[in-house]
């Protein structure tokens, strides 16, 4: 069996965050979410991996990623010229699929399930394509399935209007090679994409076999901002273990769960858990968290920030309180004494600010 991880997404929802790099790269608890993915995927013994990858933010991929060694796989990158469907990336990996089962995984769900038995349903059943299910409140941002009692998918809507139900289609499906005849059949949705929803219910409306397996766990879209911030809550309420690997003065308290990276300075502050604070960081009279995740190189000076994701090479100065935030990487913010009756902002496109 392969695996092809779908990251050629312009990720649009969360500019200007992915101006710099892919979606998939987006840190949940100082780790992207496409290292996540390739976890699940070695552990599951799938070693030949494809990526499909934009000509935007391929480079910042490949760049991490590499050959995959780390994660003891083979990766081979496919560009996808412009972003038109999921179907449609399928349709541009055939080379490096043939004609082999394989695990579609897309780069922008994060799930806590263990694949295993996703793949292990799969090889029992041999059905021609075998998706993930999960409840969502609201169904009019997903597929959607409708399912019989016997296992079976017998009715696929990509974001409906008028939802019959909340079983949304999440992010990792398994498929024989019966999906590239679907998809050469399938026209663009409305939105102007082959969506792989429509290639699944072509599959049904030809009497073939879909089947589907619940979620027991949690997953995100991290597609959207608030997702974001949910899926690195819950990552840290989850993962987290304590590890202090920096140096932690007398005068600080750090408490549960707090994962702390190496040369990381903390001085004269309280840090939450559970929460993540990156390598060669500096934290000096502030509290963190709890639910707080700060990347690698950020200064952090007389402030308290929790609830949010702080991402690499930051400088937060003087802040008071700084909830429920993302703040992306080589950011400064800093509050000036001088000037507290009003405040004054220097920012780019695509942001979204709120008081
Ligand atoms: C895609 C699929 C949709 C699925 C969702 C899961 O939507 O088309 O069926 O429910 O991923 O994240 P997209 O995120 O491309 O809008």
């Amino acid at each position: 069996m392969k695996a092809l991880i779908l990251c050629g997404g312009k990720g649009t929802r969360l500019q200007p965050l992915t101006d710099r790099i892919a979606k998939t790269l987006i840190s949940i608890a100082n780790k992207p979410v496409l290292f996540y993915i390739l976890d699940q995927i070695s552990q599951a013994n799938i070693r030949d991996i494809g990526i499909v990858i934009s000509p935007e933010t391929g480079e910042s991929i490949r760049e991490v990623v590499a050959d995959g060694a780390k994660w003891g796989v083979n990766i081979s990158y496919i560009l996808q010229h412009e972003a038109r469907g999921l179907a449609q990336a399928v349709q541009t990996a055939r080379d490096f699929l043939v004609d082999s089962p394989f695990l579609l995984f897309l780069g922008d769900n994060l799930v806590t399930d263990n694949i295993n038995a996703l793949i292990h349903a799969f090889s029992k059943l041999s059905p021609a394509a075998l998706l993930m299910l999960g409840e969502v409140a609201d169904p009019r941002h997903f597929g959607i399935a409708e399912v019989d009692g016997s296992g079976r998918v017998i009715c696929l809507v990509e974001k409906p209007d008028k939802p019959n139900n909340n079983l949304a289609i999440i992010g990792v499906y398994l498929f024989t090679n019966k999906i590239h005849q679907a998809i050469s059949n399938i026209k663009p949705s409305q939105r102007g994409e082959l969506e792989i929803t429509d290639a699944l219910q072509y599959m049904i409306d030809s009497g073939e076999t879909v089947r589907y397996h619940s979620i027991d766990g949690w997953w995100f879209d991290i597609g959207e901002f608030e997702n974001i911030l949910k899926a690195n809550r819950a990552v840290c309420k989850e993962f987290i273990t304590r590890n202090i690997g920096g140096n932690v003065d007398s005068r600080s308290n750090v408490s549960g769960r707090v994962n702390i990276g190496r040369r990381t300075n903390i001085i004269n502050s309280i840090v939450q858990g559970p929460s993540t604070i990156g390598e060669n960081c500096h934290i000096k009279d502030s509290l963190i968290g709890p639910f707080t995740s700060i990347g690698d190189r950020t200064v952090i000076d007389n402030s308290v920030v929790w609830d949010s994701v702080v991402l690499e090479y930051c400088h937060i100065q003087d802040v008071e309180r700084l909830v429920n935030s993302i703040v992306d990487s080589n950011t400064d913010l800093a509050r000036h004494q001088s000037n507290f009756e009003g405040t004054s902002l220097f920012f780019g496109n695509d942001i979204k600010i709120e008081f």
